[in-house]
């Protein structure tokens, strides 16, 4: 087949699709082709725009190193990681809220005894966080391996500090026997999503702020239930209706006191969902 026109193209590239290629990755990218086609008719993409999009994907690629993901950042600020998200673990009921992980995650982090410190020589307002992760029928977990990070202050993960080798503001804990965990540490504050490559310039484009607010992370495992990747956000951040990647759920916003200078505990409890 040749002379392919703007009505034959599509189907065209449809019917290449080789029929031993595995069935999951032809409906995937059937489905592609047909929806990036139509983006291309609906919007009549002119040549430029085409290489300007281009230029723009092989800058994200360029950004990329072990410890910046321009992709994941791409992915989060279009909406498309909450999608993915929504989908995977629709939530409801009486399990805990996901959100997205985000690029700062870290294998290995150091682990932290019930009662240590998450951000040891980090200064700021000091909040202690005890939490309980039970089953979804409220059964505690013993055991559950709980990992927790978040920025400094000044809005910082570990891995954007000095060399970035040095961890901090993050640790793994496990759960004790009435399913309690609980640690130190210093106030999360809100920060912009790094914004020095093309997906900051995209936003600036469309007019949007690169900012979070400000949340602790949380990987929560335990044998024999559903694993929840999340955050927990502080009450009053002036940020929670604009989160730069989508990612606050209301039952996941939480109070971190501050109001009267004093210590505050923050509570939660996470809910795991049963394994099926
Ligand atoms: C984060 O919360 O660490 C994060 C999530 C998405 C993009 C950038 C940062
Ligand atoms: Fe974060």
């Amino acid at each position: 087949m040749r002379n392919f026109t703007e009505e034959s193209l599509t189907e065209a590239a449809v019917a290449r699709i080789a029929p031993e290629c595995d069935p999951r990755l032809r409906e995937v990218m059937t489905a592609l082709l047909r929806h990036l086609h139509t983006f291309v008719r609906e919007t009549r993409i002119t040549p430029e725009e085409w290489f300007k999009a281009i230029a723009f994907l092989t800058e994200c690629g360029r950004f990329c190193d072990d410890k910046r993901q321009e992709f994941i950042l791409l992915s989060d600020t279009l909406g498309v990681s909450m999608l993915v998200d929504a989908i995977a673990n629709p939530g409801g009921g009486d399990v805990t809220e996901s959100t997205v992980l985000g690029p700062f995650f870290r294998e290995n982090p150091p682990l932290i005894a019930n009662g240590g410190d998450l951000a040891p020589g980090i200064a700021g307002r000091r909040v202690n966080v005890d939490c309980r992760v039970l089953s979804q029928d409220g059964t505690p977990i013993a055991g559950a391996q709980i990992d927790c990070w978040q920025a400094s202050p000044e809005g910082f993960y570990d891995s954007q500090m000095g060399d970035g080798s040095a961890h901090n503001l993050r640790g793994r804990l496990t759960s004790a026997s009435d399913g309690r965990f609980w640690f130190n540490t210093t106030l999360p504050a809100s920060y912009p999503i790094p914004h020095d490559g093309p997906v900051g310039a995209l936003l600036r484009a469309m007019g949007r702020h690169p900012m979070r607010p400000g949340h602790l992370h949380f990987w929560v495992q335990a044998p024999g239930h559903r694993q929840v990747i999340t955050h927990l956000f502080v009450k009053g951040d002036e940020y929670l209706e604009s989160d730069v990647v989508f990612g606050v759920k209301d039952s996941l916003v939480v109070d971190f006191g501050g109001a009267d200078g004093s210590i505050h505990t923050m509570r939660y409890d996470f809910r795991l969902r049963k394994a099926a």
